[in-house]
């Protein structure tokens, strides 16, 4: 099985002072593998901070290399400042934004060329889980972004359902099956070296105490923590419990 991943998303939260604390306040990690996604504005920061005891990640970024695109932070300049990781296709940036997949494809190229590992966020709304279209949603997200995620140096797709964001109410275990086998099946048909590669994570409401279930199931491969990733305690509580979780597989 692939070493978990477990990232937090800080989405517009935060301030220096605590991206400079946050790392010290986490402490040493080792069996699972963390990402931390501050605001970009406080990277560098944080970096500095960190120096290098967790691996640093951003929230977004331009399509573009550079050039006139005034308010936009290319992959490039995310990557100079400390960036190892990008979140592309958020569903906040896709509904607050107007993302089409299209522009994710183009960030995730991006961010793939300025070598960082992108992580694609895809996720169906209430509507579409009701009128039974969640997988074809998913697999329509993902069409164009499988042969860029076999040039990136590592990679992750979020699986993050629209209405289990922020809304405290996480996904059945069994529908996070699902999908995530799906996408994996996907993945196999398009190129099996992706299976290794490329994780499969779940966003949506993860908390202490429901992440433990979440990985009782091998298909989960890493979370996407948004609310609970700004208090280093509870973010803490849940690479805890993927670390024992780890533990206990390899014995
Ligand atoms: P919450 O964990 O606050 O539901 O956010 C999930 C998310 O959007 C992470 O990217």
């Amino acid at each position: 099985m692939n070493k978990r991943l477990i990232i937090a998303n800080w989405k517009m939260h935060g301030d220096l002072a605590m991206a400079g604390g946050f790392a010290a306040a986490l402490g040493q990690v080792n069996t699972v593998e963390v990402v931390v996604m501050p605001p970009m504005a406080y990277l560098q920061g944080m970096a500095e901070a960190a120096a290098g005891q967790v691996a640093l990640g951003c929230q977004d970024i331009s399509p573009f290399a550079e050039g006139a695109y005034t308010g936009d932070v290319s992959a490039g300049m995310a990557y100079e400042v400390g960036a190892r990781w990008a979140l592309v296709g958020h569903s906040e940036r896709r509904v607050v934004h107007s993302e089409s997949d299209q522009d994710v494809a183009a960030k995730c190229e991006a961010a793939v060329e300025a070598g960082l590992s992108p992580i694609v966020c895809v996720g169906e709304t209430q509507q579409q889980r009701d009128a039974g279209l969640a997988v074809e949603t998913i697999s329509d997200q993902l069409a164009s972004i499988w042969r860029l995620l076999l040039q990136a140096p590592a990679a992750g797709i979020a699986y993050e359902p629209v209405w289990a964001i922020g809304s405290g109410q996480v996904a059945s275990l069994e529908d996070v099956a699902v999908m995530h086998r799906s996408i994996r099946e996907q993945m196999r048909a398009y190129d099996a070296r992706m299976l290794e590669k490329v994780r499969v994570i779940y966003g949506g409401s993860v908390k202490p105490n429901n992440v433990g279930e979440l990985f009782t199931d091998d298909a989960v491969e890493g979370v996407l923590v948004g609310g609970a990733s700004l208090d280093p305690e509870s973010f803490r509580a849940i690479i805890d419990v993927a670390a024992e979780q780890a533990a206990a597989e390899k014995e």
